[in-house]
């Protein structure tokens, strides 16, 4: 199924990047294991600083006991609908560059990069995705054990294959249905001479 929220765009957008959107009304339908890779991989296809692809995944299927955990350390605007996703994934991205004690300064840009790619594959076979940065923070570095000094959370994701809107409640329901808006490309870019 696909949505329509599909934007209206001035220039000749590559139609990948036009169908990516943050979608909340997920049915049951699973995701396999080898599709589930297939996204990864395609992740792992983004550019990082110096090759170093400072990302990692944590992910779980629904109905497993590490699903019901990542769900639990949402917060309460997020929780009623990515319980319906299938899958739930916590993006990490490693502070230190592997074979040097130095920080990446580059960490998060890349692992945004990695979600982003991840994100567009999932569009091309109708899986959608919504990032959450609305989480607990302390509450999912213990509960998977995560390693502040040696990652940051960049963002919790939920995958899943769209559903109507109608299953959802109120109030996201109506943002379900919203249209996308971007600002004007003149707002956030400057021609310098
Ligand atoms: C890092 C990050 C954190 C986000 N956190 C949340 C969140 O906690 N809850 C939510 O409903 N949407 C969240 N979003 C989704 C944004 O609101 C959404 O991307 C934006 O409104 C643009 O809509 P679109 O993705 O459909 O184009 C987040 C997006 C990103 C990239």
């Amino acid at each position: 199924m696909s949505h329509p929220k599909k934007p209206e765009t001035t220039h000749n957008i590559h139609p990948l990047i036009l169908e990516r959107w943050s979608a909340r009304s997920f049915s049951q339908k699973p995701i396999s294991a080898e599709t589930m890779e297939a996204l990864f991989e395609a992740a792992s296809w983004s550019a990082s600083s110096m090759n170093e692809q400072p990302w990692e995944y944590l992910f779980a299927e629904k109905g497993s006991s590490a699903f019901e955990q990542m769900i639990d350390c949402l917060m309460d605007g997020n929780q009623p609908w990515a319980k319906n996703g299938s899958h739930m994934l916590i993006s990490l991205a490693k502070r230190k560059f592997n074979d040097k004690d130095r920080d990446n300064r580059h960490h998060m840009h890349d692992v945004g990069a990695a979600n982003s790619a991840l994100l567009m594959q999932a569009a091309h076979i109708d899986i959608y995705g919504h990032m959450m940065g609305g989480f607990h923070m302390d509450k999912a570095l213990s509960a998977f054990g995560i390693d502040s000094e040696k990652f940051e959370i960049a963002c919790f994701i939920v995958l899943g294959h769209l559903d109507v809107p109608e299953k959802l409640d109120e109030p996201f329901h109506k943002r379900e249905l919203q249209p996308r808006t971007r600002k004007p490309v003149s707002e956030f870019t400057k021609k310098l001479d």
